[in-house]
């Protein structure tokens, strides 16, 4: 089993404030009950970026910082736009590229996927590449077809060299914030498609996360069962307690090798 990966995705949530606090929080706990197979990584708005990531070092919290999002220009007339570089002097480690947020309310198309892919891991910072079906797609029988096509217009032709630094999650936009978690078999079943699709793209065993509706209760079995390589969590990440308490059932599901 590999290294479990476990992406706190704040959304458009805590302002700089808050964002410190909660980032005290995680810290404290993992001081008291450290995670030791796990890596941890939060992924504040933007704007909380730079207290976040100070936070992080001035306290020694063994966690990474991600952004939500990158332009996938690298400077320029782009208003309201933020470049991987920025995002890097920022000491930003991961990029969250393609979320289904960004898909679907900010019609960020399968080239602007894939050309957002490139620009983040040109730089050397780790992309997390996000899929998965919409419901009608799942009911009509075509969530492989949907994935299958995603991967590909993302990751088709990626240089050898920067395909490590790509990480997988599929996220089901039907479990997303719904409370309706895909089933275990759901989820074993579509890693090995993924995996299996990864590799016929050239992708050497990448991490393959599941996202939607992740809590301290559901996560190891879907870890264990679902035989994924770690979550990305939106709304349980919130709470210092929840995120850190899947960060434990992560470490207890790699001690007892799933
Ligand atoms: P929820 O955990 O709130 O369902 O969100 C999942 C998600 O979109 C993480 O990126």
């Amino acid at each position: 089993m590999k290294k479990p990966l476990v992406i706190g995705n704040w959304k458009m949530n805590l302002d700089y404030v808050e964002a410190i606090h909660l980032m005290q929080q995680i810290g404290v706990l993992l001081r008291n009950k450290p995670v030791e197979h796990t890596d941890l990584v939060v992924t504040p708005p933007f704007v909380d970026l730079r207290s976040v990531t100070s936070v992080v070092e001035s306290d020694r919290i063994p966690v990474s910082v991600a952004a939500q999002h990158a332009s996938q220009h690298e400077s320029g007339a782009y208003t309201g736009e933020t470049s991987v570089a920025m995002l890097q002097r920022l000491n930003v480690r991961w990029v969250l590229v393609g979320h289904s947020e960004r898909r679907s309310y900010f019609q960020m198309t399968d080239d602007v996927v894939a050309s957002t892919l490139r620009a983040v891991v040109r730089s050397g910072v780790q992309a997390v590449l996000c899929f998965g079906e919409e419901l009608a797609s799942r009911e009509a029988g075509e969530h492989f077809d949907v994935v299958a096509s995603q991967l590909q217009a993302a990751l088709a032709g990626l240089d050898e060299q920067v395909r490590p630094l790509v990480t997988l999650a599929y996220e089901p936009v039907w479990a997303i914030g719904t409370g309706r978690t895909a089933s275990v078999e759901q989820v074993a079943e579509m890693m090995d498609f993924i995996r299996a699709t990864a590799a016929s793209l050239s992708l050497d065993e990448p991490h393959v996360l599941y996202g939607g509706s992740v809590n301290a209760d559901n996560a190891g079995a879907i870890m264990s069962e679902g035989r994924v390589d770690g979550f990305l969590v939106g709304g349980a990440s919130l709470k210092a307690e929840s995120f850190v308490a899947i960060a434990h059932a992560s470490d207890d599901c790699y001690d007892g090798k799933r």
